[in-house]
């Protein structure tokens, strides 16, 4: 049986209300598979008895099943690379000289996926930064996907996710292989100055001046112009000061009418909030 437009209208309306990811009706065919996966779940034998459960009620408990699969939570260690290379050897000491008085550096990985982009920071600061800046800051790590959340702080890998992006050095350093299961998880070194939780890029309230560096990687090219000005302004007061954003490679702030002063480090576009502000 055919999904119907009405059913994946249904579908796409509620997961840009909630997350703000936009299906259009073109991409509807990217749904089939996660309606697939839903009819499996609910042990039904169509999209139509699915689509009968769903709009009868959502609760809490469907609404984190319905983001946790049609959020895209594709991601890879070292992802890009060169960023985590700059924010290792040029923007961590720079803001940590800036602001000597503090005892560490308030991070704020605000689309973490399962972890990834966080150890990838820590690896690189460990790897090419210099021994006095490895304990200069913490991590706080955020997603709307609860699924992806608790994957990051368990922080154990499959070998396909550890080979992509990986270099081998860095897995023997940081991980630790689990004999049985053939995964791989993060020494527990890595893992202290993490905190988890969620938060809702769209929906929920932003903190005032709290962060001094934000990585907002590859997860606004799913949202509309509306949304993502939106989110730049919220992330712009997020951020102390002096702070920098970061963007995924493919990117930018073009289009966007935002205060972010634009400065090239390390051949990585940074976004900074300007020192008077
Ligand atoms: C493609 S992944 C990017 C992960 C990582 N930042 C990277 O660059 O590798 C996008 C992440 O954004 C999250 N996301 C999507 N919409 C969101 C929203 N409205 N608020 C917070 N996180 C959201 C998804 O759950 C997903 O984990």
């Amino acid at each position: 049986m055919q999904t119907s437009d009405e059913i994946y209208k249904f579908f796409s309306d509620y997961i840009f209300e909630h997350t703000g990811i936009e299906y259009k009706e073109h991409d509807y065919y990217r749904l089939d598979s996660r309606i697939t996966t839903l009819i499996k779940n609910f042990e039904v034998q169509n999209s139509q008895e699915l689509y009968e459960i769903c709009k009868a009620k959502i609760d809490p408990t469907l609404q984190n099943l319905l983001i946790d699969l049609f959020t895209n939570n594709e991601t890879y260690f070292m992802r890009d690379l060169k960023p985590f290379k700059a924010l290792a050897r040029s923007v961590i000491p720079k803001l940590k000289k800036e602001n000597s008085s503090i005892d560490k550096l308030n991070i704020w990985c605000c689309a973490s996926s399962t972890g990834q982009e966080i150890y990838s920071v820590k690896m690189a600061v460990d790897a090419f930064g210099q021994e006095e800046y490895k304990d200069s800051f913490k991590i706080n790590a955020s997603d709307i996907s609860v699924e992806a959340l608790e994957r990051a702080k368990r922080a154990i890998y499959t070998g396909l996710e550890v080979q992509r992006g990986l270099p081998a050095q860095f897995l023997i350093k940081y991980f630790e292989k689990m004999e049985k299961e053939k995964t791989w998880s993060i020494k527990k070194t890595l893992k202290e100055n993490t905190n988890f939780f969620y938060f809702n890029l769209l929906h929920d309230e932003f903190p005032r001046e709290m962060y001094n560096i934000i990585l907002c990687r590859n997860v606004l090219i799913y949202q509309s112009q509306k949304n993502k000005k939106k989110i730049i302004k919220n992330l712009y007061k997020a951020l102390k000061p002096g702070g920098y954003l970061l963007f995924g490679a493919g990117e930018s702030m073009i289009g966007m009418d935002s205060k972010f002063k634009t400065m090239e480090i390390e051949k990585t576009w940074f976004y900074q909030k300007d020192l008077a502000a």
